[in-house]
């Protein structure tokens, strides 16, 4: 308990968590009452696996009729959002379906919730980008994510690109938070080592940002009586601090080896309860630069969360000295001295970014040092993610973030006893992630 918590949490009104839980939903559904669904996806789950065809005659069979639109594509843009809208509709015939399903990673996920919104009259997605109106009508959606993960299953966003410039903008609202979370570990078990070492480091750092995030009483809502996200509390931090364990525990397992089940049982429950942590308590700095990263490299989502990561915990060193010592502590990292166990947890999460085949640093991944303003100025003008940063002066911090980024130094590389301890410290502790 935190006796200033003000918690506003928004969980999925049902989560559904087992290998072959996919089963159970067509009978679920039809107890709800369903009857006419759309069921989002893309090419390789219509294609590749049994289960678009294993759900739609399992439903059929109980009476609910089910349109699949298989036109998905990694990171969604409002104008495939706004087209796939008209072909649904067009399917439709003027009917309007009870529910919409989504089948596969974030992308997949991101367009059915959109879609949400944009169904019932066939407006343009970027009717409800800025300010959605109040309480707006969205059909219920039951996400079923494949990916370990983006935890989008639990969220009130929807992330599309915006062609016009290359930029992300978000649709949310509560209203498009799934109704169903069905969380079906063995979806998995077919993603390849990129996809799951990308979708894995993006679970790691929802948990690692909503754990040190900014506190529910200090966070501003703006007024709002339903806020999307409102600040950490006890509640958030106990599902941050368990995907934490769970990350520290497979991540690398499950990358190295993607036929380990357990592994990917363990990423499956990280990646939710990560999204049960910062679906409420929201994210910070590592999403605010990432997000101006993937502005200028259109890399991975995950990849250019994962560059950021290290940097973004060396600025928290002190505001989060606490909570980066429990965080060492579920890395492994035995230091008696807690001040140093703290200053290593980033150098450990680097060798781990770098293990996961990501570039550890911003000149690696493409940035050219004059883009470096730049960059800070365009993180920073994501302003809800600024906001919730935990520091006093947040735009020396990006800056100096973004700086030691491109540089690829940490405080652990200059400040530690030598660098060949921290180098040796680092092995061990990855050897005894892995088990290797
Ligand atoms: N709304 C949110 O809260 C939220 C949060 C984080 C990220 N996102 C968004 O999620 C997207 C990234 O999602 P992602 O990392 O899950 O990847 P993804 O959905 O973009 O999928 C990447 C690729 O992996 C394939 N794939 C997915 N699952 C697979 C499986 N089980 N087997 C084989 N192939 C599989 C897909 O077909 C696709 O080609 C980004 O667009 C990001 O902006 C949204």
């Amino acid at each position: 308990m935190r006796m200033n918590d003000q918690i506003h949490f928004c969980p999925p009104a049902r989560v559904v968590i087992g290998c072959g839980s996919r089963h159970q939903l067509p009978a679920l559904l039809a107890r709800l009452g369903y009857r006419s669904g759309v069921l989002v996806t893309d090419t390789y789950f219509s294609g590749s696996t049994p289960w678009v065809r294993e759900y739609i005659d399992a439903a059929a069979a109980l009476g609910i009729k089910t349109i699949v639109f298989d036109g998905g594509l990694p990171d969604p843009t409002t104008t495939l959002c706004d087209d796939a809208t008209r072909i649904v509709r067009a399917h439709l015939g003027g009917n309007t379906p009870d529910h919409v399903i989504a089948l596969g990673g974030g992308s997949n996920i991101d367009l059915a919730k959109a879609m949400c919104v944009t169904l019932p009259e066939g407006r343009p997605v970027d009717d409800f980008k800025s300010a959605m109106p109040a309480a707006p009508h969205a059909l219920p959606l039951i996400a079923l994510p494949t990916t370990a993960g983006t935890g989008s299953e639990a969220t009130p966003g929807a992330i599309l690109i915006d062609p016009e410039n290359a930029t992300k903008i978000a649709v949310m609202d509560n209203v498009l938070r799934p109704v169903i979370a069905l969380i079906d570990p063995e979806y998995t078990y077919t993603c390849p080592p990129r996809v799951t070492a990308d979708s894995g480091i993006d679970a790691l750092t929802h948990a690692v940002e909503s754990y040190l995030t900014l506190d529910s009483f200090d966070f501003s809502r703006d007024g709002h009586p339903d806020p999307g996200y409102s600040g950490r509390s006890a509640l958030t931090m106990l599902f941050a601090r368990e995907a934490i364990d769970l990350c520290a525990r497979h991540l690398l397992r499950c990358y190295h080896d993607g036929s380990d089940q357990e592994a990917r049982v363990g990423m499956a429950y990280a990646s939710h309860y990560a999204a049960l942590s910062y679906g409420s308590a929201g994210l910070n700095a590592v999403h605010g630069t990432a997000y101006a990263v993937a502005g200028l490299t259109h890399k991975t989502h995950g990849s250019t969360n994962a560059v950021m990561l290290p940097y973004v915990l060396d600025a928290l060193r002190e505001t989060r000295a606490e909570e980066m010592v429990t965080l060492a502590r579920l890395f492994g990292i035995a230091d008696a001295d807690e001040a140093r166990a703290a200053r290593r947890l980033p150098a450990v999460i680097r060798a781990l970014v770098a293990e996961l085949g990501i570039p550890a640093n911003l000149r690696e991944f493409g940035i050219a040092e004059e883009e470096l303003p730049r960059l800070t100025e365009d993180a920073l003008a994501v302003t809800r993610l600024a906001r919730a940063f935990p520091v006093a002066d947040v735009p020396a911090a990006y800056a100096r973030i973004v700086r030691r980024a491109w540089d690829g130094v940490l405080d652990a590389d200059t400040e530690a006893d030598t660098e060949a301890d921290v180098v040796a410290d680092v092995e061990a502790d990855s050897e005894d992630r892995t088990g290797r």
